[in-house]
């Protein structure tokens, strides 16, 4: 991690919309061959969901493209913002939230993640009370163009 540029990727649950980006991003670094210079997690604001896996939506939509991902939800804590360069949040409400906690000093630079979007659809909407799956479909996509974008600018 110290030596790797180190992104926490943040939503309300840390089940739906955060792994996903995460696995998007693992995935990303992975098949552009830089995966030994970056380090990446996800957590949420809240903590309901602290040890549970992820969304099955989400999962089902990782798995359809063909990405293997595993995690057990994390709630965003105070180290994290001294831990991580880069801390994205999904939409403002998430923004809010990381603001208002991170500590004076911090090194963490908190971003939308949408804000990379390069068709400038800058917010990645809670899917999380939809009856399908189509909001899972389009986080994906999201995070796959956002996450693409965010490379393009910083992998250095
Ligand atoms: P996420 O979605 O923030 O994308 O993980 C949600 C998951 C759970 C809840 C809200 C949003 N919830 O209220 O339990």
């Amino acid at each position: 991690m110290a030596d790797k540029h180190n992104v926490m990727f943040v939503c309300l649950g840390n089940i739906c919309r955060s792994p996903m980006a995460e696995a998007v991003f693992k995935e990303v670094i992975k098949q552009r061959g830089i995966a030994d210079k970056w380090y990446a997690e996800s957590s949420g604001t809240g903590g309901w969901h602290v040890g549970c896996s992820p969304d099955q939506r989400t999962m089902a939509v990782l798995k359809k493209n063909n990405i293997e991902y595993q995690h057990t939800a994390q709630q965003l804590v105070k180290d994290d913002f001294h831990r991580f360069d880069f801390i994205f949040g999904m939409d403002n409400s998430n923004i809010s939230e990381i603001n208002r906690r991170k500590p004076k000093g911090s090194k963490a630079e908190v971003f939308l993640l949408g804000s990379f979007d390069p068709k400038g659809e800058t917010i990645i909407q809670d899917p999380y009370y939809d009856s399908d799956n189509l909001g899972f479909e389009k986080c994906y996509i999201q995070c796959w163009k956002s996450c693409n974008a965010f490379l393009d600018k910083y992998n250095k």
